[in-house]
């Protein structure tokens, strides 16, 4: 079991530790780092973590510390990763990566050359049911994926610097985007070539620079399209949806709002409800175990077993680069309003992938169309003639 250090303590180093702790109750956690050292005390007594600083430098270096996860503002990630790597410790790095493609590109560099052990901590493909959703797609059970789209949109970030694009990198698409086109890369299948994006972003509600609405669809080389909806306006809680689109079946997800638990209080409750919720009263839906159900839980498994065996996790900083280029390019495309191309300084999948389209044979002239069952009981069928292109129909009582 690797011992560990975290860089941050604030909203999502809470998280990942609370995951840790609950996933493994042996997990170690030498040192904390954070900015403010009375905040970081009471955040250390929480969690019963031994040492506390507010130097990144001593926490990467505490000479018990195998694996640093970093919960640090984005403008830090690529300082945090390169003092991991000249300590020869294992990093798992929370999203984005980076900033932008080239920061991510450079962190990836760093690792690989180091050879330190890296994870991309993209906790929604994690979560218990995206994963099981995963499954079924990769065992066949909707056909090929045609589509995806994926939303995740709440009322905007808990901290300032998600607000300061040169700290952030962007807006909702760096901070919620990456997400979305990270899930719906796992759906349609990491081996195949993002090619084109064209995006929508604007800056409709809130007064910064960076956008706080988007809109994209991103082009695969199977000619799959994912596309992914973006806010940071968004007024309800916290909006997290897939679907996922085969020529064989469909699948729906909704992650938090209407999961299953809703409870309407009048009086209200002071209690904690969900991430993001906007309201203690009225119609309320609280998560069960938002470390579980928000994927972290699985992500550290993933994560800790694959260090342990020294096997590649699921999610690695090539993932992250990734979908940093995608992003990069969905902003390209928000500023020309065209289809831009994906560029990547290396692909590591598939160069060809078959088409989505497939012929299936109706008879020796025809290809089958479409059948359908109509309200009087017959099935009527579309057939394709082979030879001359004509579209005929028969009714089948
Ligand atoms: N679902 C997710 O995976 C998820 C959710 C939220 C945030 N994040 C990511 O986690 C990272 C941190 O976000 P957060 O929500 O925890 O932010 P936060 O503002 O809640 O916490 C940031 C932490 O970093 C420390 N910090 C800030 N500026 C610093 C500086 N200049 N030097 C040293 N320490 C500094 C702060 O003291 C704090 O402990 C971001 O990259 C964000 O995108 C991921």
């Amino acid at each position: 079991m690797p011992k560990f250090a975290v860089l941050g303590s604030g909203f999502i180093s809470d998280f990942y530790i609370k995951a840790l702790q609950q996933y493994r109750q042996d997990a170690e956690i030498v040192i904390v780092q954070g900015r403010n050292p009375d905040k970081l005390r009471k955040f250390c007594e929480t969690y019963h973590i031994p040492n506390q600083t507010t130097s990144m430098k001593e926490a990467v270096g505490h000479n018990e510390v195998d694996m640093v996860i970093v919960g640090l503002p984005n403008h830090l990630h690529l300082e945090a990763v390169d003092r991991c790597a000249k300590a020869g410790k294992g990093i798992l790095m929370t999203k984005p990566l980076g900033r932008n493609a080239e920061e991510a590109w450079e962190m990836l560099q760093i690792v690989e050359k180091a050879g330190v052990f890296h994870g991309y901590l993209e906790d929604l493909v994690y979560t218990p049911k995206t994963q099981k959703a995963i499954k079924s797609v990769r065992n066949g059970a909707i056909g090929t994926v045609t589509w995806t789209r994926s939303r995740e949109t709440h009322p905007g970030p808990h901290s300032d610097w998600f607000w300061d694009i040169e700290m952030a990198g962007g807006g909702a698409i760096v901070d919620l985007g990456c997400h979305c086109i990270e899930v719906s890369r796992n759906y349609i299948g990491k081996e195949i070539k993002p090619v084109e994006a064209m995006c929508w972003a604007d800056t409709l509600v809130k007064p910064i620079a960076a956008e706080d609405h988007a809109i994209g669809l991103v082009r695969y080389n199977t000619g799959a399209v994912a596309q992914f909806e973006v806010s940071w306006a968004f007024r309800g809680g916290m909006d997290l949806r897939d679907e996922v689109s085969g020529t064989d079946g469909t699948i729906w997800l909704n992650h938090f709002l209407r999961t299953g638990f809703e409870m309407f209080s009048a009086p209200g409750q002071d209690a904690y409800v969900a991430e993001k919720a906007e309201t203690g009263s009225g119609w309320l839906f609280p998560v069960g175990d938002e470390p579980v159900e928000l994927g972290y839980t699985n992500m550290f498994e993933n994560m800790i077993s694959s260090f342990q065996s020294n096997e590649t996790p699921d999610e690695t900083f090539y993932d992250g680069y990734v979908v940093n280029a995608i992003m990069d390019t969905c902003y390209r495309s928000a500023k020309t309003k065209k289809w831009e191309p994906v560029e990547l300084k290396e692909w590591r999948g598939e160069d060809d992938s078959s088409p989505i389209m497939r012929l299936r044979e109706y008879d020796k002239e025809h290809y089958l169309i479409k059948e359908e069952k109509l309200p009087n009981g017959s099935v009527k069928v579309v057939l394709k003639n082979k030879k001359t292109g004509e579209f005929i129909q028969r009714n089948q009582l």
